[in-house]
């Protein structure tokens, strides 16, 4: 089966570290999040995969030549401009025969697609559209649905006292060849806004309520989220992540070096050939490969790329460091704040909800 998925965008709310790496190939517990992504498509079925993007574009395809997926071929369609969320869709396309599978690249889900698919072929549907449920949907866009999940309305962003239920478009679709057929060609537009109310109106729509995995990685907020999420079940992961324990609740890929009296306060993980010096706290934090951390840092509820050095006696708090960063002595970062790629800090420096790049 054929799948399309949007990376696209620009991943503005997670600069400095969209500047030079698409968000989705930022990674998820060292492992880039499109790369999640596509072995779960695959999982069912998903052989072939288009990625409609157009920020970055050369960064994906010199990943995957090398880092190729097996079973998945994997193609690009690159737009000149953003042709928004349906644009894209139509842009990759063309026009087709069969129903496609849809899926925004920032979501982290173990959705079940075959349940999807049978619940889209069992009706009358022109697009099905995967839901889930958010205690606060005044973000998002609202889908209310009959009981049978017919499509009643879309409602972007409501207040959430007068929203009209708390399930929303999960970006992730079926779409029929009929539906690919109402979106302009060349023209930016998008799906959740026009084409599927247009739809709607033109025909019926169904959508499915979910109580998968779900997660829109496409904050600092969410994408730690996402972190502490895995690192919770990362016991149910070791065989499919390669992945052992040399201290009691540190995981790691392959072989790394860990000093006298380091304390684990919940599970974390930290990629091949890093170092970890003496006394350090580490707690539900990912360390990417070849880090060096200097004695007496702790780290808490943290992402941290690969190379990047930590100095003695620094403490990351709810933050996200890039790769090949060097911070000094005694640094504090804290309440999500983010370091770009190759950014060096002075020892003693205090950052609050910052973010500092070196890009220019
Ligand atoms: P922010 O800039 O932080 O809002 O992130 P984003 O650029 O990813 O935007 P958003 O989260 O709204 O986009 C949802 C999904 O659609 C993401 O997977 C984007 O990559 C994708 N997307 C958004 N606009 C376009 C577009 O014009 N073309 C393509 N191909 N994908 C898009």
């Amino acid at each position: 089966m054929k799948a399309v998925i949007l990376v696209g965008g620009q991943g503005t709310r997670m600069r400095p570290l969209t500047l030079k790496t698409p968000k989705p190939l930022l990674p998820i517990a060292n492992v880039a999040f499109i790369v999640r992504q596509i072995q779960w498509l695959a999982k069912y079925g998903v052989d072939e995969v288009t990625l409609s993007l157009g920020y970055l574009p050369d960064e994906f395809e010199t990943y995957f030549k090398s880092n190729p997926i097996p079973g998945v071929n994997i193609d690009y369609a690159i737009e000149k401009e953003a042709l928004g969320t349906a644009g894209a869709i139509k842009f990759a396309l063309g026009s087709t025969d069969e129903d496609i599978l849809v899926c925004n690249g920032d979501v982290f889900t173990d959705l079940d697609i075959g349940y999807l698919l049978d619940f889209h072929h069992s009706r009358d549907s022109i697009a099905t559209i995967a839901l889930t449920y958010v205690e606060d949907p005044s973000a998002f866009g609202v889908v209310p649905t009959h009981e049978d999940g017919k499509v009643i309305a879309f409602v972007e962003k409501p207040p959430l006292e007068t929203a009209p239920s708390h399930w929303i478009n999960a970006g992730i679709y079926v779409l029929t060849p009929e539906f690919i057929d109402l979106i302009p060609a060349g023209v930016n537009s998008s799906i959740e806004r026009e084409i599927f109310p247009r739809a709607l109106e033109a025909s019926s729509m169904y959508a499915l309520e979910s109580d998968s995995y779900w997660l829109d990685i496409g904050t600092p907020i969410q994408y730690l989220r996402a972190h502490s999420d895995f690192l919770d079940k990362v016991n149910g992961y070791l065989d499919t992540e390669n992945l052992k324990e040399v201290i009691p609740g540190l995981y790691s890929n392959g072989n790394v070096q860990i000093g006298n009296s380091v304390i684990v306060k919940s599970a974390s993980i930290v990629g091949a050939g890093s170092i970890i010096g003496d006394g350090c706290v580490l707690e539900a934090c990912s360390l990417g490969e070849r880090c060096i951390v200097e004695d007496n840092v702790e780290i808490i509820n943290s992402v941290v790329f690969s190379g990047t050095k930590l100095g003695h006696s620094s403490r990351i708090e709810s933050s996200i460091i890039g790769n090949s960063c060097d911070l000094g002595n005694n640094v504090t970062l804290c309440e999500l704040s983010l370091v770009g790629d190759h950014k060096k800090i002075d020892p003693q420096t205090s950052l609050k909800g910052e973010r500092l790049s070196s890009v220019v």
